[in-house]
């Protein structure tokens, strides 16, 4: 494979000097985005040198190459993975042609508006992280805050290549609106509800990057399912950056479990307020939250759309190819949890209408196989303490439990259960003061803030103490 073209305004690996009209479009964003991003971007670290990972190539054993890079100067560009020689449309109606390499025109409208809504949570994330930098733990967390801010960027870049090369000029009008959302905006929001929440602070930064990233992976794999080849192509190669996001993520909480657990054993206490650390208690609120909201970004239970996103050939499966069945779905079932008066049940509903639903079981069993690596850590220092994903239907704003109070063990609660108990199910006023009075900046090399262990190993290779960022 050719590596990045790096000669042209725009690193690409699309040939994009063939493509004049194509490229002019994307050098008129540019500048756009590069506004944006110092408008919206991480603030007060932009003529920083940070020690960055950059992609400059798709090959699976080494894309990546690593240096120092002032945030603005990162080299943005546009990647798309191999193209597989021969690819078929692999389910739907349309199963078994060639895919499509060009945008079918009956499906314009559908198929932009699934490009849009994943490019749309890209800067967004960007956005809710804007002034976490200021009160990072330490210079290697800060680091990596950067590093997913600056590939939320590129991701965008990516969604914005396929809109201005593939849907003319609704496309460009599409990638400035792109710029033009604001996370939280009461005037002009983003798409998507967990994208408008807030990320105040660095427990809500990591719970945002296992749970919400993780949201991300499930809908980029099923995008990179798609019978449309460049967006199948573009997510492939997203997906390998994202696995980043949620190593941040998943790390990242480890690191305050095992903190919190060090705490607990040193001063013989589970109030851990008095000591500079977060408690379990505190960390499963949080986790109870950021997962309920993400689990509302995989949409209602029963969702024609979804369906049709399948029949059309638009948006597959979760591992499509691996799956042995038909891949059109017509005849088959597929359990899917209801309300059914008072209770909580499962029954069989048409498969191609419960694609949202399996897409969350995935999605669900991957955050549980993380949180029992979080519980490992605690039951190591044999404390006697258990994380658990709150029930899929707790605190719902989206489907069919959106109307009813759940607690995190799947209980239908009354309104005054809810008013009495939603203190320990959710994030408290007094929690979310107390972990901000934790967020005061570590910037020594090496040092960590009182309440996170430091990491294992450092970037890239390098030690723990490296100056990853140089603050000058
Ligand atoms: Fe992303
Ligand atoms: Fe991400």
């Amino acid at each position: 494979m050719a590596g990045i073209d790096y000669s042209s305004l725009i690193p690409n690996n699309v040939s994009l000097h063939e493509n004049r009209r194509l490229q002019r479009a994307l050098e008129d964003w540019q500048p756009k985005f590069l506004e944006w991003w110092q408008d919206m971007g991480p603030l007060g670290f932009q003529a920083k040198e940070t020690y960055l990972r950059t992609a400059v190539s798709v090959d699976a054993k080494g894309w990546a190459q690593f240096d120092y890079v002032r945030m603005p100067e990162y080299r943005w560009g546009i990647f798309l993975a191999e193209p597989e020689p021969g690819r078929q449309i692999n389910f739907g109606d349309h199963k078994g042609q060639p895919a499509w390499q060009e945008v079918p025109g009956e499906y314009r409208g559908t198929l932009r508006r699934l490009i849009v809504t994943q490019g749309d949570t890209e800067p967004a994330s960007v956005e809710q992280q804007r002034h976490l930098g200021r009160t990072c733990p330490s210079l290697y967390d800060l680091r990596n805050i950067f590093q997913v801010n600056v590939e939320e960027g590129r991701h965008l870049w990516a969604m914005v290549y396929l809109l201005d090369a593939h849907f003319g000029r609704d496309g460009r009008e599409e990638s400035e609106a792109l710029l033009q959302r604001r996370s939280g905006d009461a005037d002009k929001p983003r798409i998507l509800g967990a994208f408008n929440e807030k990320t105040p602070d660095w427990l809500s930064f990591f719970m945002f990057c296992f749970f919400t990233d993780r949201d991300g992976k499930y809908q980029l794999a099923s995008l990179a399912e798609s019978g449309f080849d460049p967006l199948s192509r573009t997510c492939r190669f997203m997906l390998t950056e994202e696995a980043h996001h949620m190593f941040v993520g998943e790390a990242g909480i480890m690191r305050i479990v095992q903190r919190a657990c060090e705490l607990m054993r040193e001063h013989k206490s589970d109030d851990l307020r008095k000591h500079g650390g977060i408690d379990l208690p505190t960390i499963q609120r949080y986790l109870n939250f950021h997962c309920s909201v993400s689990l509302d970004l995989f949409g209602s239970e029963i969702s024609t759309n979804a369906a049709n996103f399948y029949t059309l050939g638009l948006k597959g499966r979760f591992e499509e190819t691996k799956k042995t069945d038909d891949h059109l779905l017509k005849q088959a079932t597929y359990p899917v949890a209801e309300l059914d008066g008072e209770r909580i049940v499962t029954r069989d509903e048409p498969a191609l209408v419960s694609l949202n639903e399996r897409l969350r079981d995935d999605y669900v069993a991957d955050c549980a196989r993380g949180v029992a690596r979080w519980n490992e850590v605690i039951r190591k220092h044999g404390i006697d303490f258990e994380l658990t994903l709150p029930h899929r239907a707790f605190h719902r704003a989206i489907g069919s439990f959106a109307e009813v109070r759940v607690s995190p063990d799947g209980r239908i609660v009354s309104q005054a259960e809810w008013d009495a108990r939603h203190r320990d199910w959710l994030p408290t006023e007094d929690d979310k003061e107390y972990i901000q009075s934790l967020m005061q900046p570590v910037v020594e090399p090496g040092k960590f803030a009182s309440w996170i262990a430091p990491p294992a190993r450092g970037v890239n290779g390098l030690p723990v103490d490296f100056e990853y960022v140089r603050l000058g």
